[in-house]
């Protein structure tokens, strides 16, 4: 009996036998170059950097990471080439992140592309006709939709599976600063999709970047793209062409992006420039030794490629905050999940011991997030550790501690957030 195509999971792990057989086409990367990644990264080798290298390159890099707009410093902090957002600059932003202040993760450098010259292929074996462009205007002409919808990287709260759990991981080490909710505006996948021509016999979709190739270990990945299966793609897949109201602006993906709601945010490929509509499985280095989870937990192969986020909740204080004793301090956050909507966050103020609803100032919703905020009032003076747990609507609890996987991704635990009282 053929699998349920709507079955994510199966999908996955049916595309990685295909391929391991030799049965899925790799997508412009030669077979014995994918399998020396995969070797790599199945012993948690070369392909990342542990977090105390990454963090180590990362202060060298923070002059040129390739980002156009401004990072100041009370914002961002700085990863190599990417930027993450300061939690506690959120307080009080509203439920969007606004644009200034939204993370950004780029493998290599914000490319500038003119949204004029801009052309959108679409092609593949997986069309019932030849190949069909579509120019910016065009796009922008068809019937649009407003969604408002996280992006979040795989690996964002990586820092803590060391920090926290004292595991070794690779990769950028993010804390919980690479995720940012915008409303997003553009045109679905799907209507794309079907007036080029999608036939019923379409496996696979890749949309593909305009940035710079990707090298990594003197391998050259080629392009950034990741393989939607065409369930998804068809599904609630965007074009996106607008960001919180404006055109997209350059580090996000302009002229035009894919977003994916809800799973990890590689499958939203920025600066889309082609998309090609497979008849057969397709495999790229982001859905076999990256964005995939390999260690002690998981089969010697690897998990299935990752496709939903997972659950998180951040204060909005800095790390190490100082906070005034017998007086009243309100504390927010927000927390999310690319599963089922986050249904209610408890706080505890004294490392776990107590615990106490907080106030959600939003409804839940699938792809976004929530804020919430609780009063404290500390009597002791010194060091204190805040926590928050969210819990979703399937009620599925954030767990005190995350599985380890050696790059680091989907950390899903509570986060202990020190302070001193003073
Ligand atoms: N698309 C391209 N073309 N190049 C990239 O480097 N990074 C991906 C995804 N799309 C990336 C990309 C990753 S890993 C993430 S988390 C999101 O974009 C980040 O989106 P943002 O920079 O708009 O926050």
């Amino acid at each position: 009996m053929a699998p349920d195509p709507s079955d994510e999971i199966a999908y996955d792990r049916r595309r990685l036998r295909q391929w391991a057989r030799g049965r899925a086409r790799s997508a412009g990367l030669e077979r014995r170059d994918l399998l020396k990644l995969f070797a790599a990264v199945s012993a948690a080798g070369p392909l990342g950097l542990t977090a105390t290298e990454a963090a180590a390159r990362e202060s060298t890099d923070a002059a040129s990471p390739g980002i156009v707009k401004p990072l100041p410093p009370e914002v961002f902090t700085v990863r190599g080439t990417n930027a993450e957002t300061n939690f506690a600059s959120l307080r009080g932003t509203g439920l969007l992140t606004p644009t200034d202040h939204f993370f950004v993760r780029n493998h290599t450098a914000t490319p500038r592309i003119d949204a004029a010259d801009w052309r959108l292929k679409v092609w593949g074996g997986g069309l019932t006709g030849g190949p069909v462009e579509f120019g910016y205007d065009e796009l922008r002409a068809l019937p649009s939709v407003s969604r408002t919808l996280f992006v979040e990287c795989a690996g964002n709260g990586r820092s803590f599976y060391t920090t926290q759990q004292g595991q070794q991981v690779t990769g950028t080490a993010w804390t919980l600063g690479a995720v940012g909710v915008a409303r997003w505006r553009g045109v679905r996948l799907a209507d794309v999709l079907h007036r080029a021509g999608i036939g019923r016999h379409a496996v696979d979709v890749l949309p593909r970047g305009l940035d710079d190739e990707v090298v990594s270990n003197g391998v050259n990945l080629g392009r950034v793209r990741r393989p939607l299966p065409v369930t998804k793609a068809l599904d609630d897949v965007l074009l996106a062409y607008e960001m919180n109201g404006e055109p997209l602006p350059p580090d996000h993906g302009h002229p035009v992006r894919v977003i994916a709601p809800g799973w990890v945010g590689i499958s939203s490929v920025k600066w889309v420039g082609d998309i090609e509509v497979s008849d057969e499985p397709l495999y790229t280095p982001w859905n076999t030794d990256m964005y995939r989870l390999f260690g002690a937990a998981y089969p010697p192969g690897g998990s299935a490629p990752l496709t939903r986020q997972t659950l998180k909740s951040a204060f909005e204080l800095a790390s190490g905050a100082t906070l005034p004793a017998h007086r009243r301090t309100v504390l927010t956050g927000r927390s999310w999940s690319g599963g089922a909507p986050v249904r209610r966050v408890d706080v505890s103020t004294d490392a776990g011991s107590t615990w106490r609803r907080a106030r959600l100032h939003d409804a839940p919703r699938r792809g976004s997030w929530v804020r919430w905020s609780t009063p404290w009032v500390p009597h002791e003076r010194g060091p204190a550790v805040l926590l928050a747990r969210a819990t979703d609507a399937t009620g599925r609890v954030q767990p005190p501690t995350a599985v380890h996987n050696t790059q680091g991704y989907l950390f899903d635990a509570v986060v202990r957030h020190p302070v001193t009282v003073v």
